[in-house]
């Protein structure tokens, strides 16, 4: 019997007898047949409904078994599709095998072998589109769970963005705008998207290791000892340390948390990398930060003017700062009386990072 999803078979072929013989049998186990003279003939009935079966004969005027067996695999994919030879064309059917036909009948037929090689072609074409199917849902699971995976990173990423927020919220809006400065910068150095996306994310995490810095040293309005700048100055280090294993394959990012105060002329913190060791994401973002730090009120005193700050920027340009950084900086934020930026909403897919540098680097 004909499997209950396949009812239809067509059989290809230009002798009408041996047509007969296999539409009979195929009759007699509960098939369907249409039927063909010729291979063009086959595609024309194709074109008008597609048969999960055909059954075509190697040799035939106009278009031989060969052409229309390829044509069948190029636009019909799914149709299990068996070559009928004479027992001389063995090598001709393994041609057609190696060409997408899930088998051949050999002439003159045995009809319990028609039956059998029938069935399994059909059985054959099951599993192929039973594995299809299950490639394309295992694709779509897989990008469901990488979007799980996301989510879960950007809940745990808030969790801590959120403690550092309790903790000293007198600074929130800073990273937002940082991340605002520094992807204008980029975009003025003419950096691919990856790589701005790249900053973007360093930049609104960049003081997420403040989290690990004294509540107490944090908030403190007068001026800080010289141990206490270093503790404050950990806070690089320790946003590495806790974004490591979150942002495993993102280097970039964790170079710019951990590399935002290093300074071009190797003064810097913590590492005292000098020059091109300072990868190009971290100096936009350092400019970027010195910028907001330097124009944001604290504590201890209120905001340099716009002006003050450019001017710092351009003094500072060789030792401290990229000059090319400092440079798109002023060209992409050319309008002077709109600094320093509003915190900008948070994009709704973006990290809605808001840690705060205490800005002590720049005093
Ligand atoms: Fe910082």
């Amino acid at each position: 019997m004909a499997p209950s999803d396949v009812t239809t078979c067509l059989v290809v072929d230009d002798e009408p007898r041996l047509r007969r013989v296999l539409v009979r049998l195929l009759e007699g186990d509960g098939f369907t047949c249409r039927e063909a003279g010729s291979g063009v003939e086959a595609l024309r009935h194709l074109e008008q409904e597609p048969v999960p079966l055909v059954i075509s004969d190697l040799r035939m005027p106009e278009m031989d078994g060969v052409s229309l067996l390829r044509e069948i695999i190029r636009r019909w994919p799914d149709t299990a599709v068996l070559m009928v030879t004479a027992v001389a064309e063995v090598e001709s059917a393994v041609a057609c095998l190696q060409l997408g036909a899930l088998d051949y009948l050999a002439k003159p037929f045995h009809l319990d072998e028609v039956r059998a090689r029938v069935t399994q072609a059909l059985d054959k074409r099951r599993l192929i589109i039973e594995n299809k199917s299950y490639q394309l849902h295992l694709e779509d699971r897989v990008q469901v769970q990488a979007r799980r995976i996301e989510e879960l990173f950007l809940e745990g990423v808030h969790a801590l963005v959120h403690a550092l927020e309790a903790k000293d919220p007198y600074t929130r809006g800073h990273s937002m705008r940082v991340a605002n400065y520094a992807t204008g910068i980029a975009r003025e150095l003419g950096l691919d998207e990856e790589t701005i996306n790249t900053i973007e994310l360093g930049a609104e995490l960049h003081d997420l290791g403040k989290i690990g810095v004294s509540e107490v040293v944090l908030r403190k309005a007068g001026k800080l000892s010289d141990a206490e700048y270093l503790h404050v100055m950990e806070h690089p280090a320790i946003g590495a340390r806790i974004l490591g294993p979150l942002l495993r394959d993102m280097p970039t990012a964790i170079a710019i948390v951990r590399s935002h105060h290093e300074r071009l002329d190797g003064r810097g913190l913590p590492d005292g990398l000098m020059g091109d060791a300072i990868p190009v994401e971290v100096r936009v973002v350092s400019v970027a930060d010195a910028f907001d730090a330097m124009t944001s009120e604290r504590p201890y005193r209120p905001g340099l003017p716009v002006a003050r700050a450019l001017q710092e920027l351009e003094q500072m340009k060789g030792g401290q700062f990229d000059p090319s950084a400092v440079a798109a900086f002023r060209r992409a934020f050319s309008e002077v009386t709109a600094l320093p930026i509003p915190t900008p909403e948070p994009h709704p897919l973006r990290l809605p990072v808001r840690v705060l540098d205490a800005g002590r680097a720049f005093d």
